[in-house]
């Protein structure tokens, strides 16, 4: 098959173009660069430098390259701008998906993969989530990728589309310094941010009802995430009307209180961190069941939390070499 990566020129997009092609797929890369990097994408795979809000444009590079399948990555994914900004968000996230979604059902491709989000349960109050645990997004950017699951879902009933939406959990590390993420919006690149600056890193709030008083999240491996899309898009290969929504994450709860540990022992920096108040709206506890994805597509994350902190470290390295300590 050949696979419409869309946002392949971002962070997970580069990974999974990367896992694709490594299992033998064909792949085609379609990005605006408004946040993806051209240098992300491997000389062997084609890059169309295009928005997903162009119907015309989609339709003439999925006819040109023969898709027959579409992974769609392409958003806006930062929470707190998407309570500034909804009309963006809803435009690229929701918009975008429906003029993508009209030319790949008139295109006639069979396998859509969608890129959605633990954003989409809100503050959920149970140990680990299924994917029958209610939603309710607290977010712009959540509610758009909730949408984003209804509208990927209908189109799939509609038209007989075989469909996955893939709830990712907290993503870090990286296949190779090169393609590590350069956005610092997340808890491991806030840190490493921190501690290169001869600042300690902070722990927004140790008040939680948590066994160490931090937020607990679920950290999955992008190599693992990436892996995860291949396993999806066989599954979804010649079987039209298929309608998967999978968690993607490890089952593990990892609280901010240990990832600093484990990051300062990484690192090598040793620096204890400072508690601030409460960041608002965020969950005490989100930590993914990952019994589903097991047992439907028999895919299970190989990579641990050193694996993560020790790629994303040896990238914010080769991003910052300013940052590099004598
Ligand atoms: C993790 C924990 C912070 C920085 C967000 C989105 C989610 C998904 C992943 C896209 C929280 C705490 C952070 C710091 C801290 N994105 N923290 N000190 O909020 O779980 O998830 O990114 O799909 O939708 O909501 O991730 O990395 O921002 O924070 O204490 O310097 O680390 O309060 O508890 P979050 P995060």
């Amino acid at each position: 098959m050949t696979w419409l990566i869309t946002g392949g020129a971002g962070y997970i997009g580069a990974h999974v173009v990367r896992a694709m092609t490594g299992a033998g797929e064909r792949a085609v890369v379609y990005d605006d660069l408004s946040t993806g990097i051209a240098a992300r994408v491997p000389d062997t795979v084609p890059l169309v430098v295009g928005s997903t809000l162009d119907g015309p444009r989609l339709a003439r590079t999925l006819a040109e390259h023969e898709v027959t399948g579409v992974v769609h990555l392409a958003a806006k994914k930062q929470v707190g701008e998407s309570v500034d900004r909804p009309l963006e968000y809803y435009r690229d996230n929701v918009e975008g998906l429906r003029v993508l979604l009209e030319a790949v059902t008139a295109a006639g491709v069979g396998a859509f993969v969608f890129s959605s989000s633990a954003a989409v349960y809100g503050m959920p109050d149970v140990e680990l989530v299924t994917e029958e645990t209610p939603c309710a997004p607290m977010s712009p950017y959540g509610e758009t990728k909730l949408a984003g699951e209804w509208l990927v879902r209908a189109t799939g009933r509609a038209t007989g589309l075989a469909t996955a939406s893939l709830r990712y959990f907290n993503v870090a590390g990286a296949a190779a310094p090169e393609l590590a993420d350069t956005g610092v919006y997340n808890l491991v690149p806030m840190v490493f941010e921190r501690l290169t600056q001869d600042t300690p890193p902070r722990v927004f709030g140790d008040d939680y009802p948590t066994p160490d008083g931090t937020c607990v999240r679920d950290y999955i491996h992008v190599v693992d995430l990436a892996d995860a899309h291949v396993a999806t898009a066989r599954a979804l290969r010649g079987s039209p009307g298929l309608a998967r929504t999978l968690n993607i994450g490890r089952g593990e709860g990892v609280s901010v209180r240990e990832m600093i540990d484990t990051i300062n022992a990484v690192t090598g920096y040793d620096r204890p961190p400072t508690v601030t108040p409460r960041r608002p709206g965020d969950p005490a506890r989100v930590v993914a069941s990952a019994d589903r994805v097991r047992t439907e597509l028999a895919w299970k994350a190989r990579h641990d939390l050193h694996d993560m902190i020790t790629s994303a470290w040896a990238g914010w390295l080769h991003h910052h070499p300013e940052a590099a300590r004598a």
